[in-house]
């Protein structure tokens, strides 16, 4: 078992982001801030995670609830003002009172860096028996950002941040990224050191640095490959710049992968799946939670969202397709809506304006037109006509259409659940089924056509039209 402990910071206000959502549940890729750092602790193995959070931490618990705590052991602290990097530490160092082993320390608005990166970190601070590592990057703009100061033999000796930064140091284009492993007994021993006497009044978590060296204690600072590892997250536009970023790289991925992107405006979440021989065209969106297999073609304007397709699926344009899953071959669209509970087995075919809801559509079953169907159980190679409705709510509870392999629902049919269309059985055109139908029947509850020859052309006369 490991003996790596993680904390995450994430208690800041982000008042730069001008939202009333805590910063670290603004999205990336589909995923909250908080869900990427967590994502990398379970990655790194940890032994568990502090997450330090605000008083209100209702809706971080929430995000994390549904999936991650499941996969790592989180303890929250909270910190009951925003005091800096420094208190947010201590805070968090008050759920660890182990003096034994590191910690590493995590900013929560970082989603580019790696584990790899981390992990290199982690192995270079055992090698060194360091105190205090850190990981460090070479950016063109390092605005805003802790500057990393070093002895002329390259050794680290400060960091300084932006805003006490003096106009040379403000030239260093080496930056803290808000990654730092600590040796415990040394946290323990030092925390209280800090002090707030700085430009912002805060507690620096990166005054540590100052402290460990002055201690002539091992310290030691690594230096990302890559520059966009340090990208952090501090305005709406940052945020922007970042999930462009992502989905981006999203695309290189699966293009090398053999999947074709037909167009530039294509967004693939964290997670997502896609299978080579699959065509996407702009634009598109893939939330979290998809996996599209092999040969399906996506045609433009449609969201996916936590759906499986499976291999040689067809989506029209226009369709928003939400927990649903469809099987190979199918068709749907333009103009579909498959709501959560949506299965449709080996080339079904939804076509356009049909909406479906908790409702499995057989093996080469169709509902073509403008159809709702909810709550519905339907069988092999049933024709669904146009038009056609599932009455299933009575405003207090939903209840069950059934259609059995092979029944036909002539257009502008009215289905009454709770209701079951035996196997074989038609339904002509313009009924509503309020009763269950046997098998191989014709029901039909149409009112009989009248005709009155002639009557519009008297109906004109009378009226002084012809
Ligand atoms: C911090 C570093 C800076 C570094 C940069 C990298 C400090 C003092 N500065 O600056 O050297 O270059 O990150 O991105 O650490 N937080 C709390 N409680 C607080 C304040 C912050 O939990 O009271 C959390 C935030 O939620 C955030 C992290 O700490 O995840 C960093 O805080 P932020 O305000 O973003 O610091 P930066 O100004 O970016
Ligand atoms: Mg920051």
């Amino acid at each position: 078992m490991s003996s790596l402990h993680v904390m995450i910071l994430a208690a800041g206000q982000g008042k730069r982001m001008k939202s009333e959502r805590p910063k670290v549940l603004h999205i990336v890729g589909g995923k909250a801030l908080i869900e990427h750092a967590v994502m990398l602790a379970i990655q790194l193995k940890a032994k568990d995670v502090t997450i330090v959070v605000p008083r209100e931490y209702r809706a971080i618990e929430s995000v994390l609830a549904h999936e991650l705590a499941k996969q790592i052991k989180i303890h929250y602290a909270v910190q009951q003002k925003p005091l800096g990097t420094g208190d947010a530490l201590r805070c968090g160092l008050s759920k660890i009172p182990s003096r034994q082993g590191d910690v590493l320390v995590i900013n929560s608005d970082i989603p580019f860096v790696s584990v790899k990166s981390l992990q290199r970190l982690i192995n270079r601070h055992k090698r060194q028996q360091s105190c205090f590592s850190l990981l460090t990057a070479e950016v063109r703009d390092p605005k805003g950002l802790g500057r990393i100061i070093r002895n002329k033999d390259d050794s680290v000796l400060a960091i300084v941040e932006d805003k006490d930064a003096t106009a040379d140091q403000h030239k260093i284009n080496e930056i803290n990224l808000g990654g730092y492993l600590f040796d415990l007994d040394f946290l323990h021993k030092n925390i209280k050191r800090l002090k707030k006497n700085n430009n912002q009044k805060e507690y620096y978590l990166t005054d540590l640095l100052k402290i460990a060296v002055k201690q002539k204690r091992s310290v030691w600072a690594a230096k990302v490959k890559d520059p966009l590892e340090a990208l952090g997250v501090n305005s709406q536009h940052h945020l922007y710049i970042i999930n462009h970023i992502f989905y981006q790289r999203q695309k290189d991925f699966f293009m090398k992968q053999g999947v074709c992107f037909l167009g530039s405006e294509i967004f693939i979440d964290k997670g997502v799946k896609i299978a080579f021989g699959t065509v996407i065209e702009s634009p598109c969106y893939l939330k979290a939670g998809t996996k599209i297999g092999k040969n399906c073609y996506i045609e433009s304007g449609c969201t996916i969202k936590d759906s499986v397709l499976e291999d040689g699926a067809l989506i029209k344009s226009s369709c928003y397709i939400d927990h649903a899953r469809i099987g190979p071959d199918c068709q749907v669209g333009p103009f579909a809506h498959l709501r959560p509970g949506t299965r449709l087995l080996k080339k079904a075919k939804v076509g356009n304006f049909v909406e479906t809801k908790k409702t499995q559509l057989g093996e080469g079953s169709k509902a073509n037109h403008l159809t709702y169907l909810g709550d519905a159980d339907i069988g092999k190679k049933v024709n669904v006509g146009a038009g056609t409705i599932t009455c299933n709510y009575d405003g207090f509870k939903k209840y069950k259409t059934i259609l059995e392999n092979g029944v036909f629902i002539g257009s502008d049919t009215q289905l009454v659940a709770p209701v079951k269309v035996g196997e074989g059985a038609y339904v002509g055109a313009g009924t509503t089924v309020t009763d269950d139908v046997q098998s191989n029947s014709l029901v039909i509850s149409r009112v009989r056509q009248k005709e009155i020859p002639d009557w519009a052309n008297k109906h004109r006369q009378k009226n002084g039209k012809l």
